[in-house]
């Protein structure tokens, strides 16, 4: 046996899970990506879901994705640099630049893609990154393969952010990389204060909007629209794996950044392009984002009621102010035996335990869509409620 196998032989954690029936990973959707999906021929209600605007399965969508595999086929067999450009890829990224209020924009063919490629091209190796403590995943391997200096701040922490950037050198690249929405907290980063602190030590911006498209902003429009601070903002990166119904992301800013980009980002050189169905979807999406604000603003009402029912019933729901509401439960064991127990009555949310968080932090990320219906929500949250009970997590 060769050492790559004896080693991962050795590798049994996910089976040990099995054994004790709480394994909650991979679990196969037999349907679309709904309110209600199918696993195991049972219909489950899906509160697990990054489709905050509920359009992975909108008729309109679909019929644009088919419209573009007719015309363009299945895929464009090469990356955006050489034989992957589309004209559709080309009209996509002016009207994200015009969404988001950038000068321009460029596609990549995931979101992970855009930070890897992003954060590791833009800072040298006498420049400095400083990241939130629970910046997503993509933006720490990119600025692993970055060669700059990288400083990491307490999360959502202005001063430790200050003592951070009085550590860099005055006359060098200073980028502040943030969620916009953090992923797996539901908190909303305190963009006003990062935006006085990079005026103060002369740094730049880059904010991922992954969840926060399509949910904050003017009409979806993103972080630093909320905040009003467009142009205080340098990079804004979105993905389109969540509230735009398709798969890819983007990153918008001033043309010669974009520029730069275009000619020195490694996974947008080396990697090929979105394909045409993905951006027929993303581009229709947006156009359904905005002529039809009641979805977000029937999020928003359903965010707030779960919030008010999940505090009622004495759940730790964190620093949420968004539609990912984290339920804590800060026990591993007790979060995968909730997730299993909701799975049975019919709802599915994912588990979030070590080593994505601090064993003391396990949770379980609810999320909602804004096609959910209350009847629904009330379904959910009953049903959480008396899991939570259940395990002793919250009392009687
Ligand atoms: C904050 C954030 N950034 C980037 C990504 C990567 O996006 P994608 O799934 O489109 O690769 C994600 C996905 O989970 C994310 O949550």
């Amino acid at each position: 046996m060769g050492h790559l196998k004896e080693r991962y032989l050795q590798y049994d954690e996910p089976q040990k899970i099995m054994a004790a029936g709480i394994y909650p990973y991979f679990r196969a959707i037999e349907s679309e990506q709904d309110t209600v999906v199918k696993i195991n021929g049972k219909n489950v209600l899906m509160f697990g879901s990054n489709s905050y605007l509920g359009l992975s399965n909108h008729s309109q969508i679909k019929e644009a994705a088919k419209q573009a595999i007719d015309k363009y086929g299945t895929s464009c067999a090469g990356s955006r640099f050489l034989n992957g450009t589309l004209d559709i890829h080309l009209k996509l990224e002016e009207k994200l630049a015009r969404l988001v209020g950038k000068d321009a924009a460029i596609c990549y063919s995931t979101g992970f893609q855009v930070n890897i490629g992003v954060v590791s091209a833009l800072c040298g190796r006498n420049d400095y990154l400083l990241l939130d403590s629970l910046d997503h995943a993509s933006i720490i391997e990119g600025s692993r393969l970055s060669f700059s200096k990288v400083l990491k701040f307490e999360h959502n922490d202005m001063s430790s952010l200050e003592t951070k950037l009085k550590l860099c050198e005055p006359d060098k690249i200073k980028l502040i990389v943030v969620d916009g929405i953090f992923s797996m907290e539901g908190d909303i980063v305190r963009l006003p204060e990062i935006v006085e602190l990079a005026q103060k030590y002369n740094a730049s911006i880059m904010v991922d909007d992954a969840h926060a498209l399509g949910v904050i902003g003017k009409n979806g429009r993103g972080t630093a629209s909320h905040f009003n601070l467009t142009d205080k903002v340098d990079l804004i990166m979105g993905t389109f794996s969540k509230s735009f119904a398709s798969l890819g992301g983007f990153i918008a800013g001033d043309a010669p950044v974009i520029n730069y980009l275009k000619h020195n980002s490694r996974s947008l050189i080396f990697s090929a392009s979105m394909t045409p169905a993905s951006v027929a979807s993303v581009s229709t999406a947006i156009d359904i984002m905005i002529s039809e604000p009641e979805r977000i603003q029937h999020l928003w009402e359903l965010t707030h009621y779960a919030q008010k029912a999940f505090k009622e019933a004495g759940i730790d729901t964190g620093k949420s102010e968004t539609p990912i509401i984290p339920l804590f439960i800060r026990d591993d064991i007790k979060a995968l035996q909730v997730t299993r127990i909701l799975l049975d009555n019919g709802i599915f949310v994912n588990p979030v335990i070590s080593p994505a968080v601090p064993k003391e932090d396990s949770l379980i990320r609810f999320s909602l869509m804004a096609t959910h219906t209350f009847d629904q929500l009330d379904i959910a949250v009953d049903k959480i409620i008396a899991a939570f009970r259940q395990l002793d997590i919250i009392q009687r």
